[in-house]
């Protein structure tokens, strides 16, 4: 009998997990935000480095090329690549957020950042289906540069 009454606590821990993953830490509060654009933002940054980061283990080698794959993440990324910036409406500084002021008072050249980002991610998409390694090393490493300039100047120290 004691079997099946740890069995609904047993069932609903994957849930409970899955909505601590959602709110980007068991310990953050809600995001109660209108809008929650810091939720929304971090999240899509997120999903993008999940899609990001093993298309780097490929490219140097660190584990198997699979073009389709491949292919299948840089797509994806060129679709993840316009989504976060409209969650960044004026003011939404709050925690857990590490915007920095600059995306805000520095707005030109934050949208600019943004423009070579998405145009790296757009050509790394399209040299991704030649299926050559030598020509999508250096567009990926395009992509990954255009993520460092921009967090060096408008993201913050982790807050977290
Ligand atoms: C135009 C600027 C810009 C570009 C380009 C950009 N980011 Fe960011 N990124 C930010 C800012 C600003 C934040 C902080 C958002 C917040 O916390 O409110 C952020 C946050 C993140 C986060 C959330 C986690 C954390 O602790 O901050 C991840 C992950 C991330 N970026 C990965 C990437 C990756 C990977 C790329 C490129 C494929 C990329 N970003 C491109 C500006 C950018």
């Amino acid at each position: 009998m004691k079997m099946i009454a740890l069995k609904p606590y047993l069932r609903a821990a994957p849930l409970l997990l899955g909505a601590c993953l959602m709110l980007a830490g068991c310990n953050s509060k809600e995001d109660t935000h209108p809008g929650q654009p810091v939720t929304k933002r971090r999240a899509l940054l997120q999903e993008t480095l999940r899609t990001f980061e093993p298309m780097g283990l490929m490219v140097r080698g660190k584990n198997p090329y699979v073009a389709n794959d491949f292919i299948a993440r840089a797509d994806k990324l060129q679709a993840l690549s316009t989504q976060p910036w409209v969650y960044f409406p004026p003011g939404s500084t709050y925690a857990p957020s590490r915007a920095k002021p600059a995306v805000w008072e520095q707005a030109a050249e934050f949208k600019q950042a943004q423009d070579k980002y998405i145009k790296a991610a757009a050509n790394l998409a399209s040299v991704a289906k030649s299926g050559n390694l030598d020509l999508i090393r250096p567009a990926y490493d395009q992509v990954s540069d255009s993520c460092a300039a921009c967090h060096k100047v408008f993201r913050g120290r982790s807050v977290i």
